[in-house]
């Protein structure tokens, strides 16, 4: 190792992107090496709304692997780091930086030490996907740093080990995650369907939806699933292997009612699935199934599937429409039905891209109140309004996979102290 007396730290930057998946996976066939049972399609989100950054150093003269989350120290000691640690060091490669007089061989990679630092630009309590993007922007950085060499999806595969989801996360746009059959995982990877240029029209709103109840984790939710649902493995075997390759199909030729239509299918079929379970878990609460019967009233109203809407293991909901005026329409209508607390300020309601409420003509908090009921609301149902029960709203789109953060500034560990900043 050149350059080993004096202390030298050596680091890599980058953001990694959360993604939802439009048909789910649930349900492990290895526990381990986290294998699924049925392949899964996700839309990447855009990193600048949803995105973990990670910074991995590596110094001679730390003591031990260290990682730092939302600026907290937090223990690697679980399997799920220590195999992706792991995994990543066995196929690192020599590193040279000639500026610095830094050498550092393959082998000598197993007797450094990490510090990470890693923070999400959206709130970990919002239960929206942190493992993804946080694993996915772990393995993408130290694979960076360690020059390891990407080959078959190699790098996917190490992110899946450290959550499942997060070998989805690797790559922007639309992208599958291959259950795979080897007993190794080693074609249990993801691969890019397309990338999110390919349809750049679709706009997500996304519902955090306010919940004081304690949520069953996925890891857990899907083994108790595993174990006591019937009809899972209906789902993985008969009804999953048709809604990929037409989800593919509706990717492909861009036909949004398609991709609508499965996607709430395959939302719906999850949590029939975790109803199935014994006892039955539920993550949809009262304010989701309001949030379903408006988008479902909305596209019967317009005769066409014009909004979908997806939730994960929580009530949140993950909404898609077609273009920013569909959003723009849904927006309203959501606003209606969920208006933002009184006292608050519609800019601190609806975060992300805030251009979508010029779309729905919404400027400020009376634009608002002024809303008229929904034309498909009207005379059917009374025009109930639900204030306090969505926290906020994020209005984003698809976005592109991990990248690094080349300026320096942006690092989160100081090179002097070797610590986060
Ligand atoms: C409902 O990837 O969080 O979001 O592999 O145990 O870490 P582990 O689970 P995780 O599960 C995600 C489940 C889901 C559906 C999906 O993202 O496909």
């Amino acid at each position: 190792m050149a350059g080993e007396a004096q202390s030298w730290v050596l680091m890599a930057t980058a953001r990694a992107p959360t993604n939802i998946a439009v048909i789910k996976y649930w349900g492990k066939r290895d526990e381990a090496l986290i294998l699924p049972i049925n392949d899964s399609i996700s839309v990447t989100l855009d990193p600048d709304h949803l995105s973990a950054t990670t910074t991995v150093a590596v110094s001679p003269s730390f003591k031990q692997d260290r990682m730092w989350l939302n600026g907290k120290e937090i223990s690697l000691s679980g399997g799920r780091y220590q195999n992706c640690l792991r995994e990543i060091r066995k196929r690192a490669g020599d590193v040279e930086d000639e500026k610095k007089g830094i050498r550092i061989k393959k082998e000598d990679w197993e007797k450094l030490h990490l510090h990470i630092a890693s923070y999400n630009n959206f709130p970990t309590a919002a239960g929206l996907a942190s493992s993804a993007a946080g694993f996915a922007c772990l393995v993408f950085t130290l694979a960076k740093l360690m020059n390891v060499k990407d080959e078959h999806g190699d790098i996917s595969a190490i992110a899946r080990q450290g959550s499942g989801s997060a070998c989805r996360s690797m790559y922007g746009g639309f992208v599958k995650w291959m259950m795979g059959n080897d007993a190794d995982g080693s074609d249990s990877i993801a691969v890019q369907l397309a990338s999110h240029t390919h349809w750049d029209d679709l706009v997500i709103i996304i519902a955090v939806v306010s919940s004081k109840q304690k949520e069953t984790s996925s890891t857990t939710g899907m083994r108790e699933s595993v174990e006591t649902s019937p009809l899972l493995e209906y789902r993985a075997k008969t009804v999953v292997p048709g809604r990929v390759l037409q989800m593919e199909e509706a990717i492909n030729s861009r036909d949004f009612a398609s991709l609508a239509r499965l996607t709430c299918a395959d939302s719906n079929q999850f949590h029939a699935i975790c109803l199935d379970t014994s006892p039955p878990i539920f993550y949809m609460n009262d304010t989701s199934h309001r949030i379903i019967s408006l988008v479902e009233r909305l596209n019967l109203s317009e005769g066409s599937l014009q909004v979908a809407y997806t939730f994960d293991a929580g009530p949140n909901a993950v909404l898609i429409a077609p273009n920013r005026k569909v959003a723009g329409l849904l927006l309203q209508r959501l606003l209606f039905q969920f208006p933002p607390p009184t006292d608050s300020e519609l800019a601190s309601y609806i975060l992300g891209d805030k251009s979508i409420l010029h779309e729905a003509g919404l400027q400020s908090m009376k634009d608002v109140e002024d809303l008229p009921p929904p034309v498909e609301i009207k005379d059917k149902v009374p025009s109930q309004k639900f204030p306090g029960d969505v926290s906020y709203f994020i209005c984003t789109r698809l976005g592109s996979g991990p990248r690094l953060l080349t300026d320096e500034n942006q690092a989160l560990i100081s090179p002097e102290t070797g610590c986060p900043k």
